[in-house]
């Protein structure tokens, strides 16, 4: 059990045992990006801002990891629906609580995702808050100021933010 990255003392801990996680499971790559950086020094994920029409690659980790089980919209499937706002694990209402869910794993087929780099665990966290469908009071990991431009999720609308995805507006 080395110590948390970036020598954060911020609450990281097994969703289950409530142990702190093991960071020498760590993935070597993707460690020491700004975002991890930021994200271990504030708890806050820094992707969870970037304009909507920026995600499309964060999505992808979605997909190859975790849509199998948590359907492709965090709907639920054999996993519970990760677009709502109940929580089995209510950790999972801040980003530190999210992120040791999926790095630490849960229950059953929720096995610890430490294979994957820390900044895609940033990159599929910030895909689960865009799925998120419910109401802005529940949107606990959100800033007062980032409550106020919130929009919960719209299929039709993230559809078309897709067909007219830009890269030149990817800078934040
Ligand atoms: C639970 C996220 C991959 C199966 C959860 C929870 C989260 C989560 C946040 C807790 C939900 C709550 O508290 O209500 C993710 C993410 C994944 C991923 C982001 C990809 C990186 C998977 C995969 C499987 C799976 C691949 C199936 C092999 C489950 C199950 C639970 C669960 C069965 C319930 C566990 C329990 O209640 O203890 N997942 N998951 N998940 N997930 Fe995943
Ligand atoms: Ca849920």
């Amino acid at each position: 059990e080395s110590s948390a990255p970036f020598g954060s003392t911020l609450p990281f801990q097994n969703a289950v045992t409530g142990e702190p996680l093991d960071w020498s499971m760590a993935n070597e790559e993707g460690r020491d990006t700004p975002a991890v950086k930021e994200f271990f020094k504030t708890g806050h994920n820094p992707y969870t801002t970037i304009p909507k029409n920026c995600l499309t690659n964060f999505e992808n980790v979605f997909l190859t990891s975790c849509s199998g089980c948590h359907g492709h919209l965090g709907e639920g499937k054999i996993g519970p629906g990760l677009n709502d706002n109940y929580w089995t694990y209510p950790a999972g209402k801040t980003d530190v609580g999210l992120f040791s869910i999926i790095y630490g794993g849960a229950q059953a087929q929720m096995g610890p995702h430490s294979d994957l780099e820390l900044d895609q665990i940033l990159q599929v966290m910030a895909w689960v808050r865009h799925l998120y469908k419910d109401g802005v009071a529940d949107a606990t990991w959100l800033t007062d100021d980032q409550k106020k431009s919130f929009k919960p999720y719209d299929e039709a609308a993230d559809t078309e933010v897709k067909k007219t995805e830009d890269p030149a507006k990817c800078e934040a």
